[in-house]
């Protein structure tokens, strides 16, 4: 089966979810069709299901550099992040009772986070620069002795900014506090190794990078406190019990492998194709800001606002490109993404806000269309 972009070439929302990658297709059947038995049977078809379920965990392990052991399937990124956070926030409390996160966290950091506070939790939403940046110092600044956890993404969703991991985990292990980051959007679209990084707890989440929905995995580090979410029979190590959805485990692992492929090189050339949309914007001759920080910033994604316009507009009239805003229009008022009020962006820079982001099966063709298609609209835009 084949994906079907050829019909959608102008999907330009590869951060909301990528298409699904033939070769993981491919596997996620042949799973479906041949590997059924339950893992954790003793006979032939049982012992097969485990086979293929370990082979898949070493897989998506070695795209972040882990150990298998660290490394156990959940149903996505929402699941791994609330483990993080009252996965963690369980296995520490009471002792504990403080939270550092940060102001541009997916709501599956946030409202866990706030979930907590409502149970008298206290949580510190750091926050960031104009370009979505948090500095390293601002969070130690809030650790105390009574911090549980540290959690922060590893690239913005919205506008593609890399946080400073590396340099936070260090700071973190001379306070004895462990690190959370939320790599859903980073995995598959730059390296990422959790050693390198220093984290305790990781989030990956399968959509983002080519496998389907329903799929994600979460790594904790040898000897980091941990709390399970669910109870039951003791599958995956007693950390997320529940039989093991065997074959979107092999469509994960299929797409780790798929991702990890020449990652470097493809980074590369989705720059180059971001540059390439950035220009041509530029080219229709409106006052533009871009958001974010392109020399810290996943190279897929390019956010930019049309000044003085409606970003929800300008895709209403650009029939068959897809992308997404950063504002939402209700009833009566139009609301700014948390991610731009956080980074000090203006309400009427922040509504024009289009985010365009690029994946692996994005040419220049799709690129220069998505250009005219753009331009098309703002002249419409123009005459309306
Ligand atoms: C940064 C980030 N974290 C977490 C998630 C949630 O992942 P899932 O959709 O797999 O629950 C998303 C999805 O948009 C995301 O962008």
């Amino acid at each position: 089966m084949k994906t079907d972009l050829k019909k959608n070439r102008l999907y330009f929302d590869y951060n909301a979810t990528t298409p699904i990658a033939s070769p993981v297709t491919d596997a996620i059947c042949d799973a479906v069709k041949n590997i059924w038995g339950n893992p954790s049977s003793a006979h032939g078809l049982g012992v097969r299901a485990r086979e293929t379920l370990e082979a898949a965990r070493t897989k998506v392990a070695a795209l972040i550099g882990a150990k298998p052991a660290g490394v156990f399937f959940t149903s996505g990124g929402t699941e791994s992040n609330n483990t993080a956070i009252l996965g963690v926030a369980r296995a520490l409390s009471p002792k504990a009772r403080h939270i550092i996160t940060s102001q541009i966290e997916h709501p599956s950091v946030m409202s866990p986070a706030i979930h907590l506070m409502e149970q008298g939790w206290d949580v510190s939403f750091v926050g960031v620069d104009g370009k979505g940046l948090v500095d390293p110092s601002d969070i130690e600044k809030v650790i105390r002795p009574d911090t549980a956890l540290i959690s922060l993404m590893l690239a913005n969703n919205e506008v593609g900014t890399i946080e400073p991991i590396s340099e936070i985990t260090r700071i973190a292990s001379r306070h004895n506090v462990p690190v959370h980051t939320d790599a859903a959007q980073a995995v598959g679209k730059i390296p990422v190794d959790v050693s390198v990084l220093g984290v305790d707890y990781l989030t990956i989440a399968g959509h983002k990078l080519y496998a389907p929905k329903g799929i994600g995995a979460f790594f904790v580090k040898e000897g980091a406190p941990f709390g399970q979410l669910l109870f039951g029979a003791g599958q995956e190590m007693g950390r997320r019990p529940g039989t093991e959805p065997v074959p979107l485990a092999v469509g994960l692992g299929a797409a780790c492998e798929f991702a990890g492929q020449g990652l470097e090189d493809e980074a590369r050339r989705q720059g180059r194709l971001r540059e390439r949309f950035y220009e041509g914007i530029l080219g229709l001759g409106r006052p533009v800001v871009r958001h974010g920080d392109p020399a810290n910033s996943l190279p897929n994604t390019l956010s930019i606002s049309f000044v003085g316009l409606q970003g929800a507009k300008i895709l209403e009239a650009a029939p068959g490109l897809m992308a997404s805003t950063g504002a939402a229009c209700h009833a009566r008022s139009v609301s700014i993404s948390h991610v731009l009020s956080a980074m000090g962006i203006e309400r009427d820079v922040a509504m024009g806000t289009l985010r365009l982001s690029l994946g692996r099966f994005t040419s220049e063709e799709d690129v220069d269309g998505a250009v005219s298609a753009i331009g098309e609209a703002l002249r419409g835009i123009k005459k309306a």
